[in-house]
């Protein structure tokens, strides 16, 4: 098990660069699986959850290799709808996969996905989305068995807009023959990517990033050879912020599209931090005595983000007074305060929100990243605090951070990975 050897206390000063988004080069991936084609996703990141989705890729016939530029990837010879439980069972956007299963074979067996422990993941909706469309689907053991042969475009509603079933909803019906609506989908930036990707490769798809979308299935002969660059990590931008505004400093980074960090940028700015966009540079200021955290509701897009809900509630950590932080995505992702009381955190967590009383006397610790982005939260709050953190089960952490020890380095931390 790696360890992440932190000794806070010093600001954050310098340029950072923000990767690709991880969740939107997962989907991406999985897509991919629709065509005969050849793929360069362009500086997408070498992180585990991207390997385990290109594990996938190869795993049903493909192959990928990490290039200098990117990740490419060959799908012509896919000859498989089943890929291995095992595989699967190493990342939950495993099952983005099922819909572009069956718009290539009309069939796909898919195991129920893992990925971080932050409550329920059901995939109800999923199947839902894909009954709807005519597909029928049953459990086997682990698995979930997809027939598609009786699929016809048509209408299909979401009961929450979940992103991982709108994936899937928009993969299955690409080639449909007719339009299909789907309403009530996710509107977040990756489908939006997803469906500009998509569209580059010849599908018909319209209404990304509002609430229903609406693809006019396309019959493609020809093989596809694409570069693409996928949009800046939205979640590893949130990051950088929260972590200037712990730690104190200025600090920089390119990004392509404000709209998708407004939350974040808003939010900080009530709460102490001066950050301004322009001509796609973020600059962040902030001096860490000023810090007066407002509360917040995480919701789907455009709201505050759960994915930087436990990095927001690091920061609050450091804050004048009390703080709210609810999450209306996740029930159970607050199990990472338990870590943060460790260092002397005053918190507390009822049902899906976290009460976080700022700015005591907190010390260095051994903690133990227990998801991802709680992870994230800790290193955060390690970086800030004076005296020696560890986080322990880094290789979670690493699972959606491209680089990110040499990132804090490059910005003045004293941070170190032990593996
Ligand atoms: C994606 C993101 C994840 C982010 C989440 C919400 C990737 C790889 N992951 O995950 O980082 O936190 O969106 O923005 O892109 N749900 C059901 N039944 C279903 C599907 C979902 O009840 O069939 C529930 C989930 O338990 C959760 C909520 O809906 O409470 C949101 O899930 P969803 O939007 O599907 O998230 P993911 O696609 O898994």
């Amino acid at each position: 098990m790696g360890k992440f050897i932190i000794n806070g206390g010093r600001e954050l000063f310098g340029e950072v660069t923000i990767s690709p988004a991880k969740n939107s080069c997962l989907p991406l991936i999985a897509s991919t699986i629709l065509f005969k084609g050849q793929f360069l996703l362009q500086l997408a990141p070498e992180i585990n959850d991207i390997i385990v989705m290109s594990e996938i890729v190869k795993n049903l016939g493909g192959s990928y290799s990490f290039l200098n530029d990117g990740l490419f990837l060959n799908t012509e010879n896919i000859n498989s709808f089943t890929p291995s439980e095992d595989i699967c069972k190493r990342a939950r956007a495993s099952f983005f996969v099922a819909g572009a299963l069956l718009s290539r074979f009309k069939r796909a067996v898919v195991a129920l996905p893992g990925g971080c422990k932050i409550g329920q993941r059901p995939v109800d909706i999923h199947i839902s989305v894909l009954n709807q469309l005519g597909a029928k689907c049953y459990f086997d053991e682990n698995r979930v068995v997809f027939d598609g042969k009786n699929m016809k475009a048509g209408i299909t509603r979401l009961s929450y807009p979940s992103v991982g079933a709108t994936i899937n909803a928009v993969c299955a019906t690409v080639f449909l023959k007719g339009e299909s609506t789907i309403i009530n989908c996710a509107k977040e930036p990756e489908i939006v990517d997803l469906c500009k990707f998509l569209n580059a490769c010849g599908c018909n798809i319209a209404g990304a990033g509002s609430d229903r979308i609406v693809v006019n299935g396309v019959d493609l002969q020809k093989g596809v050879n694409l570069q693409f660059l996928p949009i800046k990590d939205r979640i590893e931008a949130g990051t950088y912020i929260c972590a200037c505004a712990a730690c104190g400093g200025k600090i920089s980074f390119e990004y392509d599209s404000f709209d998708n960090i407004l939350a974040v940028i808003k939010l900080l700015n009530k709460s102490g931090a001066t950050i301004t966009m322009k001509k796609g540079i973020v600059n962040v200021e902030c001096d860490k005595r000023n810090i007066n955290c407002k509360s917040v509701v995480a919701d789907v897009f455009p709201a505050f983000p759960t994915d930087l809900q436990s990095i927001y509630c690091a920061l609050c950590t450091f804050s004048n007074g009390t703080t709210r932080v609810e999450d209306r995505v996740f029930q159970n992702r607050f199990e990472f305060l338990k870590e943060l009381k460790k260092q002397g955190v005053d918190c507390e967590y009822i049902k899906n929100s976290a009460i976080i009383r700022g700015n005591k006397k907190l010390h260095g610790a051994t903690v133990n990243a227990v998801d991802l982005r709680g992870g994230a939260g800790l290193i955060i709050s390690g970086l800030a605090i004076d005296g020696e953190t560890i986080v322990e089960n880094s290789e979670i952490i690493k699972r959606g951070y491209y680089k990110i020890e040499e990132k804090f380095t490059s910005l003045g931390a004293f941070i170190k990975l032990v593996d």
